[in-house]
């Protein structure tokens, strides 16, 4: 069996049920996405709750009151993530009609929206083949494949982007993409990950080769 159908069926079992899960509008992906950039799960949470609750469309964000948004993003930080969302939202009624973007190359056009975000919104709203490489990701690649490349080097950086559009399934991107982050947070954990019974315990190249707690390896600075 592959990686990515034996990572899949993993995740049909042990995945865990978000909210945003449960939705193709590329619009929820992307206040789910950058409400959990630099914040965790269970505390972006209530704020994606929200958020939603307040502008469940993009023509209500664009329209709302900067300081309203500000209000409820009051205790996430990093305010330049919300101010950004306010004039992507803007851009999607000025630029596509108020229709949010599901395809990769007009996502990434949107300000605070990255690669990791445009591939996030591309897959999981319109299963567009996309790989999303996030910390969960480069994680669970590096340490399956033993890759020394440090993460946050630019050559790390490219070797780390083409395995993971290698491994990524092109049939279930979206899917597929869920699931390496899951895998990443609650299977392959940066601190004591759960080896003993872990899928993969055969095929990853860091247990066999007892390096799962130096892998992978970031340059400081
Ligand atoms: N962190 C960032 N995006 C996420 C997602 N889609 N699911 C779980 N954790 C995440």
């Amino acid at each position: 069996m592959s990686f990515a159908v034996k990572l899949m069926n993993w995740y049909c079992e042990k995945g865990r049920d978000l909210p945003w899960r449960a939705t193709h509008d590329a619009y929820i992906i992307w206040l789910s996405e950058i409400i959990l950039q630099q914040t965790r799960v269970e505390q972006g949470m209530p704020y994606f709750h929200r958020f939603v609750e307040a502008f469940p469309i993009v023509t209500k964000f664009a329209e709302a009151d900067e300081e309203d948004i500000l209000r409820l993003w009051q205790g996430l930080g990093y305010y330049s993530r919300a101010r950004n969302m306010h004039k992507a939202a803007k851009m999607v009624v000025s630029d596509f009609q108020g229709m949010f973007p599901t395809a990769y190359e007009e996502a990434i056009r949107l300000p605070g929206v990255g690669e990791y975000t445009a591939a996030a919104i591309a897959s999981f709203s319109a299963n567009e083949p996309r790989a999303v490489v996030d910390g969960n990701v480069y994680r669970v690649l590096a340490r399956y494949f033993g890759v020394k490349e440090p993460i946050n080097s630019i050559q790390g950086k490219k070797t780390f982007a083409e395995i993971a559009h290698d491994m990524l399934d092109k049939r279930n991107p979206g899917i597929y993409n869920q699931a390496i982050m899951d895998f990443g947070a609650l299977q392959c954990k940066p601190k004591n990950p759960l080896c003993a019974d872990c899928i993969f315990r055969v095929e990853c190249v860091a247990f066999q080769e007892r390096r799962v707690d130096v892998l992978p390896v970031k340059l400081k600075g």
